[in-house]
Order: C-alpha cells, then sequence, then structure tokens
C-alpha cells in the first residue's frame, strides 16, 4: 500500500481514499467492502448473523489480505482499535494517516445514519462517546493527523498528498 487511511466513521475515509487514489493514479481498496465481498453478505447483516466479534474477525482476516496490494487502504472506524489490527498497521513502512472529525460534525454527518450498525445501535450521542475512548488509538497508529471539518474533500486530498 501507498498509504493508508484511518478515521472514525464519518471521517470521510472512502469519499477521501477515492479520490486520492485517482490523483495518485493508484486503485482504492476499502476494508469494508473487501469484508463484505468476503462474507457475501453487508456489514449490517454479519454484524446481525455473527455478533461485533464475528465481524471482527473478518476484518483482521481482510486487513491480512489487503495490506500486501498496491495502492490506497481506507480502514473502517474500528480497524486500529483491535489489538492485533494496530500492530499490523505499525508493522508496515506504509504512511498511516488520520481523518479527524470533531464530534459537532459526526453530529452532522451520522445522525440519520441507518447503514452503519453501530450508529444504529449507539446513536449520535453514543457514537461521540466510542469516539472519545478511540481517539488516543487513532492518534498512536497514525503518521500523521489531518483536521477535515472545514475542508472539501479535494482540499483533505491536497493536505494528504502534502503529507506523503
Ligand atoms: C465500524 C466502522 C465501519 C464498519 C463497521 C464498524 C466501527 O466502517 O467497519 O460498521 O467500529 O467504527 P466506516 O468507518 O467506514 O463507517
Amino acid at each position: 500500500m501507498k498509504a493508508i487511511l484511518v478515521g472514525f466513521m464519518g471521517s470521510g475515509k472512502t469519499t477521501v481514499g477515492q479520490l486520492l487514489a485517482q490523483k495518485l493514479n493508484v486503485q482504492y481498496h476499502d476494508l469494508d467492502d473487501i469484508i463484505i465481498e468476503m462474507a457475501g453478505k453487508s456489514i449490517q447483516q454479519i454484524f446481525d448473523d455473527s455478533g461485533e466479534a464475528g465481524f471482527r474477525q473478518l476484518e483482521h482476516a481482510a486487513l491480512m489480505q489487503s495490506l500486501n496490494q498496491e495502492g490506497i487502504l481506507g480502514t473502517g472506524g474500528g480497524t486500529p482499535i483491535q489489538d492485533a489490527n494496530f500492530e499490523l498497521l505499525r508493522s508496515r513502512d506504509v504512511p498511516v494517516i488520520l481523518l479527524d472529525v470533531l464530534p459537532e460534525t459526526i453530529m452532522k454527518r451520522l445522525s440519520n445514519d441507518t447503514n452503519r450498525p453501530l450508529a444504529r445501535k449507539l446513536g449520535v450521542s453514543g457514537l461521540i462517546t466510542l469516539k472519545g475512548e478511540r481517539d488516543d488509538r487513532y492518534e498512536q497508529v497514525s503518521d500523521f493527523r489531518i483536521a477535515t471539518d472545514d475542508l472539501t474533500p479535494l482540499e483533505v486530498v491536497a493536505a494528504v498528498i502534502n503529507k506523503l
């Protein structure tokens, strides 16, 4: 991989990752999509059938598989929180970029989200608590951080390229 994007749900990893890959003329890989393909079902369905623990197992397998590929990887919001994934992400010589968002931005982007199992389960205030619990981990796993709240996706891409 050329770069790995981490950050909370709604931080723009997929949008920015796709644009960044276009700019750099490389492929974009989305960890959630790889998981969906591996499982043959949606993220919600995986959570329903196997719980979060089942999802995390698939996520780890998908991460191991995708790290050897070329291009940009967009992880899921919970990916670096698992110890084994954290170690994997740190063990590679690939820049890990944190796309950060303020709680206000999460409120705006995720308050009516029905596609993400954790957003459905926790509601927006629960999500903000979860982000607070995860923030140190995002900082520790990443090489640099971009505050994305006031930036357009293209501006975030430019900021990432500037740091690579
Ligand atoms: C999750 C984030 C999601 C997805 C799953 C769990 C999390 O990815 O992997 O719903 O634990 O934060 P996005 O950050 O791409 O929404």
